[in-house]
């Protein structure tokens, strides 16, 4: 009787996880629809000068799109074709950064300047499929928007093909789901102006630089932000190293955190200064020694860095010691 029972209860668990198998086959490929935002490219110079600001520094496209076979020169911040290839390989799976170069075929060529924005402001692809979340920038201004697709319209076209996204099986199941498209949470502004203040410095730091996303605690399954902004703790596995894992520090002002080490100046050179740690390989592709886009940050005006210090100087301290930012794996 009891192996009957619970032949019948391992049978009901084959079926229970065939039948989740087959939902996730089935479901995971979603699309859905986005407000295509009213953003038209723009052939001035000073906002396509302005876009490649934004590309190549302040929202560090470049270190992921840009051309994969000169990676270190993506990851240093220098300004390269934007042709994509570089790839994130994760739990979830395979998620190679597209050639967002003006080729119609392999490129964003085709897309409409609406369909680019969308992908941005709202996480919906061109073909409605919900973008895994690398790119926070839904809060980016409409000016700053323009500026950025303004940019990548006047860069030459690599034809230059790569595979898309391959989903692992937890990846399918994630994307069946959770997995929805990310929309503003809060008001996005027409235009901001770039000035040396707290304010400034606070749009930067959440919505352009991302300084907010890596340096707060957040739960690594769901991504949830669990810990007080800026007060550091998210853990990175090392790319570069399986024995090293990466701890963002906290921020703030507190003994405890970076900004009782620096001056507004000495905090704008220590992010000039760059990454101490070494690049290294992955799978026979290269990755950067460090999550952190210090190539791009290291690139943006005094103004904008003394602006991130004036902000995070403005904030609370947070008594968080996160230990040192490079620990052995336990
Ligand atoms: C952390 C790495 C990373 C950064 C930084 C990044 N991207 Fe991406 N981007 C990706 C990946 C990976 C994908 C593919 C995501 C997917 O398929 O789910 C992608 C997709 C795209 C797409 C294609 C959307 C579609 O419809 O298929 C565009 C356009 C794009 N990124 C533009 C940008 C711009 C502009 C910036 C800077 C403002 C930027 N990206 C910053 C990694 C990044
Ligand atoms: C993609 C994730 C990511 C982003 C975005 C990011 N950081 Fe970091 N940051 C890290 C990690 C991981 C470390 C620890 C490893 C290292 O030093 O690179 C770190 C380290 C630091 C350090 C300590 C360096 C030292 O001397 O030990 C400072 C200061 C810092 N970040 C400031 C910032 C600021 C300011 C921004 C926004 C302009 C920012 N970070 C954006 C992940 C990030």
């Amino acid at each position: 009787v009891l192996k009957k029972v619970l032949g019948g209860f391992f049978g009901l668990g084959v079926v229970g996880v065939l039948g989740f198998v087959g939902f996730v086959q089935m479901s995971y490929d979603r699309t859905f629809d986005g407000p295509m935002p009213d953003i038209k490219a723009s052939d001035d110079p000073a906002v396509i000068e302005r876009g490649k600001y934004m590309v190549f520094a302040a929202a560090h496209c470049g270190t992921c799109h840009g051309d994969v076979d000169q990676h270190e020169k993506a990851i240093a911040g220098e300004e390269l074709p934007l042709s994509g290839g570089f790839v994130i390989d994760i739990p979830p799976g395979k998620f190679t950064a597209p050639n967002i170069t003006p080729d119609e075929e392999t490129g964003i060529g085709s897309f409409t300047d609406g369909e680019i924005a969308r992908a941005l402001r709202y996480g919906v692809g061109r073909d409605g499929r919900a973008l895994f979340p690398f790119m926070p920038f839904q809060h980016i201004s409409d000016d700053d928007l323009t500026a950025i697709i303004s940019y990548l319209r006047a860069q030459e076209p690599v034809k230059r093909e790569h595979p898309r996204r391959e989903f692992s099986f937890i990846g399918k199941a994630v994307a069946a789901l959770v997995l929805e498209p990310e929309a503003p949470s809060r008001e996005v502004h027409e235009s901001i102006t770039p000035e040396p203040t707290a304010e400034y410095g606070r749009h930067l730091a959440y919505d352009v630089a991302n300084c907010y996303g890596c340096h707060t605690d957040r739960d690594l399954m769901s991504g949830e932000f669990i810990g007080e902004p800026f007060g550091g703790g998210l853990k990175f596995p090392s790319e570069a190293d399986p024995t090293v894992m990466l701890v963002t520090p906290n921020l703030t002002k507190h003994a405890t955190g970076m900004l009782s080490r620096y001056d507004e100046d000495g905090f704008i050179a220590r992010l000039r200064a760059g990454t101490t740690i070494a690049n290294g390989t992955k799978n026979g592709l290269p990755v950067p020694g460090t999550p952190m886009p210090w190539g791009a940050i290291g690139k943006m005006t005094d103004d904008d860095l003394r602006a991130i210090y004036l902000f995070l100087e403005s904030l609370d301290p947070i008594d968080k010691d996160n230990g040192a930012t490079q620990q052995p794996v336990e």
